[in-house]
């Protein structure tokens, strides 16, 4: 079994790919990343040396390229998780968000109709069904929500999974789609709401609040995730969504004052500055489905995901301090050169 991981050098991809080597001492694991400012080849450096890895520089809009990796590797099964995947960063410039994550997803699909494929699975998320009001608890995203979106990122998500959708109902393509709620974990990038506190809580900087803080996010242990997606590809039904996610939500304020508690830091550094254009207040995912069809549901308990996520961005330090000095992009200059 071959497996293409697109954008594993990034923070789900690179958990998935950890994940399957472990799960599957068999499976072969080819990783196509671009390397964009969020992909970085030192979180990969655990398995690079690993006989089933292959790590191919590559990016997904490139169709002559790609064609050609899927005609020398053959992939049984195709997870694509590369995007541009920061919704700030579609806000101040939308452009490269609909060449990544639409024209590079429909790239990936036609190479998988060329070649042949068991199994295209797109990496989606519940920001396509736009936002729930806070004062009403008792609604959650299902499957059947429909796509709604509000920012440029989801925008071009939502079209993504629309034409996955099309390609299973057109030509046939073994296609399924996951919509899942917000990750947090090991190897995500500090421009995301919980490593970025963690990051500037330890070198006593101010901790950015958007509005109010009181946005509500469905949090998820993104080792959770790769579990349903490993179960998705392999059990899950053709042509269907799944949504991943589910009760765990908390409030953008809660979460900011539980990083202080944990690191011993004053809340005086908590700022809030101007809210987010468009900001989505609330995301919860119901995920019956899945759990019916599949059997999951999150394992990790947020109190417990996030002590430990606390916990490997203290032992990790330099992971995180090279990103934010930009040494990884020496470090990745040193390895291929300008690009
Ligand atoms: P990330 O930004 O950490 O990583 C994205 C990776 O994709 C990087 O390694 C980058 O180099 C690579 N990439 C970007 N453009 C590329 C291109 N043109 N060709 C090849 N590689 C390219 O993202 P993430 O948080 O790991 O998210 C992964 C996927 O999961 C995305 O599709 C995102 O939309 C989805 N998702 C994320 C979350 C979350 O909370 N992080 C939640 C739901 C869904
Ligand atoms: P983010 O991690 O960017 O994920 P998403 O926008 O995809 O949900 O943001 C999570 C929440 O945290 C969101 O409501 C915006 C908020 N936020 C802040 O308040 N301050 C920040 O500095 C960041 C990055 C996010």
């Amino acid at each position: 079994m071959t497996i293409f991981v697109t954008g594993g050098a990034g923070f789900i991809g690179s958990n998935f790919i950890f994940h399957i080597l472990k799960k599957y001492p068999d499976y072969r694991v080819v990783c196509l990343d671009k390397l964009t400012y969020a992909g970085n080849l030192s979180t990969l450096a655990s398995v690079t040396g690993n006989k089933n890895f292959r790590f191919v520089k590559i990016d997904i809009c490139d169709r002559q390229s790609v064609f050609n990796l899927f005609k020398e590797e053959k992939p049984d099964i195709v997870v694509n998780f590369a995007a541009e995947s920061h919704v700030d960063r579609s806000i101040a410039d939308p452009e490269i968000f609909l060449k990544t994550n639409i024209i590079g997803t429909a790239t990936l699909m036609d190479a998988c109709r060329e070649y042949g494929i068991k199994r295209f699975h797109q990496v989606s998320t519940d920001e396509v069904y736009g936002d729930l009001p806070l004062d009403r608890p008792d609604l959650f995203f299902t499957e059947n929500t429909p796509i709604h979106t509000s920012s440029p990122y989801s925008s071009s998500k939502a079209a993504a999974d629309l034409l996955a959708l099309a390609y299973y109902r057109t030509y046939g393509l073994p296609v399924t789609v996951s919509r899942c709620s917000n990750n947090y974990g090991p190897y995500h990038f500090p421009e995301k709401l919980i490593p970025l506190m963690i990051a500037n809580a330890l070198n006593d900087k101010p901790l950015p609040v958007y509005g109010t803080g009181e946005n509500v996010r469905d949090w998820l242990y993104v080792e959770d995730h790769c579990k349903a997606i490993d179960l998705i590809i392999h059990k899950g039904r053709a042509g269907e969504v799944y949504n991943v996610g589910g009760h765990n939500e908390m409030r953008n304020i809660d979460i900011v004052k539980l990083i202080c508690k944990e690191l011993g830091k004053p809340e005086s550094l908590i700022t809030y500055v101007s809210d987010r254009k468009g900001h989505d207040l609330r995301y919860a995912i119901d995920p019956t489905k899945i759990h019916a069809e599949l059997g999951w549901l999150p394992e990790t308990k947020f109190a417990d995901g996030i002590k430990k996520t606390v916990k490997w961005y203290l032992e990790n330090r330099k992971w995180w301090e090279d990103i934010i000095s930009g040494e990884y992009k020496n470090y990745y200059e040193k390895m291929y050169g300008k690009a």
